[in-house]
């Protein structure tokens, strides 16, 4: 089975009878290797790697360099889902020249698309990178990026205007060549507009069940993160405690000296073992 395109992703409408998209972060070999594995459609390597992975309160600190190294691990296992790459902050705002080379950094970090957050103001940069042939993902809503501007991590949206202008902000991404647009943290009824509104699937995360797809972070979803508990987030699993006290029993084994047994560990053979005592060791 080949990888999942840009255009065969941006034909899965559910109106049309298609099934709804699953797309899960991965940011290292093994976890893309678990996402891929359990029929994932698509693999986003998204900035939230510098919360969930680098230890930082807000997705700002990660660069192009960052988010090439983890594409490529990511892009080793070679997944049959589609690996989608954030674009992170400051990447995409100063030059279109500059933006294309930056995309065009993480294609060749193996990703097969890029996302990148924002609405109208970025559409010129969302033309040039299609222009180059790179398919891009939109991100609307509340955009992480956006967490000074926003005042906060909070639901986008909310008032009639601004329900208004993301339904407007996703028909231009569309028309501007997004093959998909994430929408993050928006009223359900919004979400359902906007689904409505455009030809391109979206992908929900904290928007309700109307999206064409849905979209978790990897930690969240396995109970690794268990800092934040957003309202959004089900947790299919509880690894940060079952982690916790695998490392808490080896520890107990250790210096209990129960662990390593020999039958844990290596031999020398009886003629070498000779052969030290002859040479008198
Ligand atoms: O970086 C990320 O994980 C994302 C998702 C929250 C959509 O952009």
């Amino acid at each position: 089975m080949g990888t999942l395109s840009a255009p065969a992703i941006r034909a899965r409408k559910v109106r049309d009878g298609a099934e709804r998209l699953v797309m899960v972060t991965a940011y290292d070999a093994p976890s893309a290797r678990v996402v891929n594995d359990a029929g994932a459609d698509l693999i986003l390597v998204g900035d939230s790697l510098a919360m969930v992975v680098l230890g930082y309160d807000d997705t700002l600190q990660v660069t192009v360099k960052d988010m090439a190294h983890h594409v490529a691990a990511v892009a080793r296992t070679n997944p049959a889902a589609h690996i989608v790459a954030d674009l992170p902050w400051m990447s995409f705002h100063v030059s279109a020249s500059k933006t294309v080379q930056n995309a065009a950094k993480l294609i060749r970090a193996g990703a097969h698309s890029v996302k990148l957050e924002g609405g109208r103001k970025r559409l010129p940069m969302i033309e040039r990178i299609c222009d180059a042939e790179i398919p891009v993902m939109g991100h609307i809503g509340l955009t992480p990026q956006s967490v000074h501007a926003m005042g906060g991590f909070k639901v986008q949206g909310r008032k009639a205007e601004a329900a208004r202008r993301l339904v407007q902000a996703a028909k231009s991404l569309a028309h501007a060549g997004c093959y998909a647009i994430v929408l993050e943290g928006v009223p359900v009824q919004v979400a359902e507009m906007v689904t409505d509104a455009v030809e391109v699937p979206t992908i929900g995360i904290g928007a309700g069940p109307h999206c064409d797809g849905q979209v978790l972070v990897y930690h969240d979803l396995l109970g690794f993160e268990q800092r934040l508990a957003p309202k959004f987030v089900r947790r299919y699993a509880d690894l940060h405690s079952e982690a916790a006290d695998a490392v808490r029993r080896f520890s107990d084994d250790v210096r209990s000296a129960s662990f390593p047994t020999l039958q844990e560990s290596y031999h020398l053979s009886e003629p070498e073992l000779a052969a030290l005592g002859a040479a008198g060791c």
